[in-house]
């Protein structure tokens, strides 16, 4: 179903986790492409100073604190937006960590991450469904990971929270696609931000920030539900998930043994 690509005259931008990393580029990238953009995470000083870089561009960066994993937060922050800069028409949810683990299954770390990773995604999701609904008009993305298409060694909790979020939209995308509600998938591969700097594992084909941001704007503005990247290893990726268990297992396996991969 091809549904109408929102523009910075149909309303703003709001995306989560812009404080850092993925999400600070696309804030900045979509000011640089003319929208007016709300920008949540937890560290509101830092979402303040990235506003200030915005400065000059042709859109505009607004900064409002929300944390996914505050029950009424997300729902407070959209009334706020929407009352003080106009109607959402495009969200990008993509708040998300990847804490360090404690043993075969950290169930600590595991609780946390699906609880910003999978119900904060899921909370963003509801509250802006909520508003974009009647209207029957909006574009909504979620950041997963090619970490979610299957199993990989060491990321029980991660891996888990992104293949259940991807899951989520494809279940979602049909009653979406039913209300003029446009839902896409970001599914990225290695990006070089503080939630990799702190990881100690072999990460093919890594990207900038700004290069992953300029791939998840122009995806915006394509019709496809899923927006992936880089290509090599996406499709490298979909095809092992293809291979029956045996084959699927001795070679990632194999892959992980030979780079030394303990945890992502
Ligand atoms: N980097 C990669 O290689 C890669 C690959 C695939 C997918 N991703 C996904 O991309 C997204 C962004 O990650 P990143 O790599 O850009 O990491 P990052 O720089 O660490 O950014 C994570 C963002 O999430 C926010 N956040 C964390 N907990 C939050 C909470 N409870 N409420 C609201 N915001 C919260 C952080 O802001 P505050 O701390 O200020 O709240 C920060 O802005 C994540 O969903 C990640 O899983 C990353």
């Amino acid at each position: 179903m091809t549904l109408p690509r929102m523009q910075p005259g149909d309303g703003v931008a709001w995306i989560t986790g812009a404080s850092s990393g993925i999400g600070e580029a696309v804030a900045l990238e979509l000011a640089l492409r003319g929208w007016t953009v709300a920008i949540t995470a937890r560290r509101l000083d830092q979402l303040e100073e990235i506003a200030r870089r915005a400065d000059g561009l042709p859109g505009r960066i607004v900064a409002h604190a929300g944390d996914v994993t505050d029950p009424g937060a997300m729902k407070a922050v959209i009334e706020t937006i929407e009352s003080v800069h106009g109607p959402i028409a495009l969200a990008f949810l993509n708040a998300g960590i990847a804490p360090d683990s404690n043993g075969l299954l950290d169930i600590e770390a595991f609780e946390r991450t699906i609880a910003v990773n999978l119900v904060g995604a899921a909370r963003g999701l509801a509250a802006v469904l909520d508003c974009m609904a009647p209207r029957r008009r909006g574009h909504i993305a979620l950041n997963a990971s090619i970490a979610g298409y299957g199993g990989l060694p060491g990321a029980s909790a991660y891996g888990v929270s992104k293949a259940a979020a991807i899951h989520l939209c494809e279940t979602l995308k049909f009653d979406c696609d039913r209300r003029g509600i446009r839902l896409q998938l970001v599914n990225p591969g290695w990006v070089d931000t503080p939630l990799t700097r702190r990881k100690d594992v072999p990460m093919p084909f890594i990207m900038s920030p700004q290069e992953a941001a300029r791939r998840i704007a122009d995806g915006f503005e394509q019709a496809g539900f899923e927006v992936s990247f880089p290509r090599r290893l996406s499709w490298l990726m979909k095809a092992i998930n293809l291979l029956p268990y045996p084959a699927y297992f001795w070679l990632i396996g194999k892959a992980a043994r030979r780079s030394g991969t303990k945890a992502i």
